[in-house]
């Protein structure tokens, strides 16, 4: 089974994109044909400092890497490297009705966020589309939120094959829910744009200093706690044993304990989760020539699988 998925190099990555998406697309890569690449096209829509992109998109591919893709089994690439995408992005927008976009939610909330409305912003689900059907992915794991992008895509290749025959695969969406939302130092979703995220790979100090800012109520050591309410538990939950995680829930529900306590082992479990992955990450960044050579082969093998598909539209549409 072919299964693609892309990740926005529009920030740091942080926790929330790791246990939100990465450790699944590192998980299926293991049974499938794994397709996974840096949307540096769609990072475009969002006004990055040319700069800014540059080094994002290094620091995505080297995270990657470090956290176990297997470029050996999967293929990995760069978005802007295999350009035959935004020709058949072109060639899907001519038959994408403007109602189908309108409806889309992410687009309104980029705009209610302050992004401004530019046309690639607007586009930006055609974009997703030609990414998946020019692979002819079977399974895109994606997050929630990108739901509606997926139905999006399938939309549009039926109508391709409706008018032009059958061209494309229609993908089914894979929604990763393994792991609810995991919340931001201040309690809210952890995201880049609310500058709340703990990064996977920022410095140890830096992890220790956020995570003991971590917001919580004001209950008193003695008094039992909710752990279902605390955003330190749902941190622990993702990195701690099952025994330790049973033991902390009855720690917090039979009271005496503070939430420094809690905060102090979780330094410690996000420090160990990620020590070995921070040990490949240090490695790669003085290997920089190592991780181009391994997005050129990735946009090469991309490419062979691109084109045919391409060629494959094009003779649909008449251009050939
Ligand atoms: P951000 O909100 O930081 O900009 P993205 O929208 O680029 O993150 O998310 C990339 C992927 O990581 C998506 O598949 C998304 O569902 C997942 N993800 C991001 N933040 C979280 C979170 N806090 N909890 C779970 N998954 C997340
Ligand atoms: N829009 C996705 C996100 O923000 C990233 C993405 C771009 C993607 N192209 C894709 C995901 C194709 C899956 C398949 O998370």
């Amino acid at each position: 089974m072919r299964v693609l998925s892309g990740i926005q190099p529009s920030g740091r990555l942080h926790i929330g994109n790791y246990f939100g998406a990465m450790r699944q697309h590192l998980q299926l890569q293991a049974e499938n044909d794994g397709f996974y690449f840096i949307a540096d096209y769609h990072a475009m829509t969002s006004g990055p400092k040319p700069d800014d992109l540059r080094k994002c998109k290094f620091a995505v591919a080297m995270d990657y890497l470090a956290l176990g893709l297997d470029t050996n089994k999967t293929v990995f690439w760069c978005q802007s490297d295999v350009p035959e995408v935004t020709e058949l992005c072109w060639i899907l927008s001519c038959i994408t009705p403007m109602g189908l976009l309108q409806r889309c939610v992410s687009y309104k909330d980029k705009i209610a966020q302050g992004l401004s409305a530019n046309h690639g912003l607007f586009a930006y689900p055609v974009l997703q589309a030609a990414d998946i059907l020019i692979f002819d992915s079977n399974l895109v794991p994606v997050g929630a939120d990108q739901k509606q992008h997926i139905e999006v895509t399938r939309d549009i290749a039926d109508y391709f094959n409706n008018i032009y025959g059958e061209t494309f695969v229609l993908p089914k969406d894979y929604i990763i829910d393994s792991v609810a939302v995991v919340p931001g130092i201040d309690g809210r979703k952890m995201s880049k744009s609310y500058d709340n995220t703990i990064e996977i790979f920022e410095p140890e100090t830096s992890v220790k200093k956020k995570v003991m800012r971590m917001v919580t109520d004001s209950t008193p050591v003695e008094q039992p706690k909710d752990p279902d309410k605390c955003n330190i538990f749902a941190l622990l939950k993702l990195v701690a044993s099952e025994s330790e995680i049973k033991e902390w829930e009855n720690k917090y529900r039979n009271g005496g304990m503070g939430y420094g306590d809690a905060k102090k082992r979780l330094v410690e479990l996000l420090l160990e989760y990620f020590r070995p992955y921070r040990q490949k990450r240090a490695e790669l960044e003085q290997n920089t020539d190592y991780v181009r050579k391994v997005l050129a082969d990735g946009a090469e093998r991309a490419r062979t699988v691109a084109k045919k598909t391409l060629t494959r539209a094009r003779k649909a549409v008449g251009l050939e």
